[in-house]
């Protein structure tokens, strides 16, 4: 939960493929410091409540000393669809800068973040945040102009070509999983690579997990209601 750890050369490049969740197109080198609340991510794909996923989450990184600005994109790699599990994009902002303490500064961006919700009874989502040196005068391509109505079925690697980005800065992810009640629905396999990490499939338990939802997951969906247009369902997050 709260560890910095200070990697050696040989555990940096044995970790260095776990930054972005399994399955995740696109790796980077360095680890991104994701925390929630209190909660500073850890080990990477940790386990975190949904409750409290509620507010964006802070970053900072210790390795990123540029000056220039970058884009930061978080999406869900399992979202269920049409008997498969495709991307949903939570989040991209450009023009983040980080500070001079480490920390990132993100604006609210050209799609602002969307609170994990996965659908009850599903294998844990996992959703990785990812840091991109920004190109100069770096814009959204014109066929991306509806993203925030077209969150669901988006492909990283795709917009990552598209848009002109290179070579990711640093990642994490974290899971999220919803066991407060039975699945009304059958859901199709978790991915291979899913399945294949630690825990992934395991029955999990946390903290809060059986605790009743607070009125604030309905007055966020109220408040997301104008931004999630047709097509998107909102327990399949
Ligand atoms: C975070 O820590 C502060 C200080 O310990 C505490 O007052 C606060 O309740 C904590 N917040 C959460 C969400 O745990
Ligand atoms: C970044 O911020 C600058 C200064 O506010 C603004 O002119 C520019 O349009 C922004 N670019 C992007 C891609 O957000
Ligand atoms: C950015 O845009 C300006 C104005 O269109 C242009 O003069 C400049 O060459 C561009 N810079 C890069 C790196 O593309
Ligand atoms: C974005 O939405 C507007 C209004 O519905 C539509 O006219 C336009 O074609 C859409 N653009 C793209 C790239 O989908
Ligand atoms: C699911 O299938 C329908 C019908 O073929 C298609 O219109 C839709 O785009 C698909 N959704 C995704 C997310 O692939
Ligand atoms: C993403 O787009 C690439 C082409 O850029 C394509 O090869 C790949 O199959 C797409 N992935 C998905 C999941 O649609
Ligand atoms: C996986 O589950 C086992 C047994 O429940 C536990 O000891 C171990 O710490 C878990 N590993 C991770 C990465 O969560
Ligand atoms: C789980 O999903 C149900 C149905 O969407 C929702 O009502 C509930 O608030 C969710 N609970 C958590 C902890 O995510």
């Amino acid at each position: 939960m709260f560890g910095k750890t200070t990697f050696g050369v040989g555990a940096l490049i044995a970790c260095a493929a776990a930054q972005s969740a399994p399955g995740f197109p696109i790796s980077a080198a360095q680890s991104l410091t994701v925390v929630y609340g209190n909660n500073t991510v850890s080990p990477p794909g940790e386990l975190i409540p949904r409750p409290e996923t509620a507010q964006s989450p802070r970053f900072s990184s210790s390795t990123w000393t540029s000056g220039a600005p970058g884009v930061l994109l978080m999406v869900d790699l399992d979202v269920p669809r049409n008997g498969t599990r495709v991307q949903l994009l939570h989040w991209l902002a450009s023009n983040v800068t980080i500070g001079s303490n480490n920390a990132l500064n993100v604006p609210v961006g050209q799609v602002p973040y969307l609170q994990p919700s996965p659908p009850v009874g599903d294998v844990p989502h996992a959703y990785t945040f990812i840091v991109f040196p920004q190109p100069a005068n770096f814009s959204i391509p014109e066929q991306y102009a509806n993203l925030t109505q077209n969150r669901v079925g988006f492909n990283t690697s795709k917009f990552v070509a598209d848009a002109g980005l290179g070579q990711a800065i640093a990642a994490n992810y974290i899971r999220v999983q919803n066991l407060t009640g039975a699945a009304t629905t059958t859901f199709p396999p978790a991915r291979p690579t899913a399945s294949n990490a630690p825990n992934a499939s395991a029955p999990a338990t946390f903290p809060g997990a059986a605790q009743p939802l607070i009125v604030g997951g309905v007055t966020f969906w109220a408040g997301v209601a104008t931004a999630m247009l047709a097509g998107v369902a909102a327990v399949a997050l």
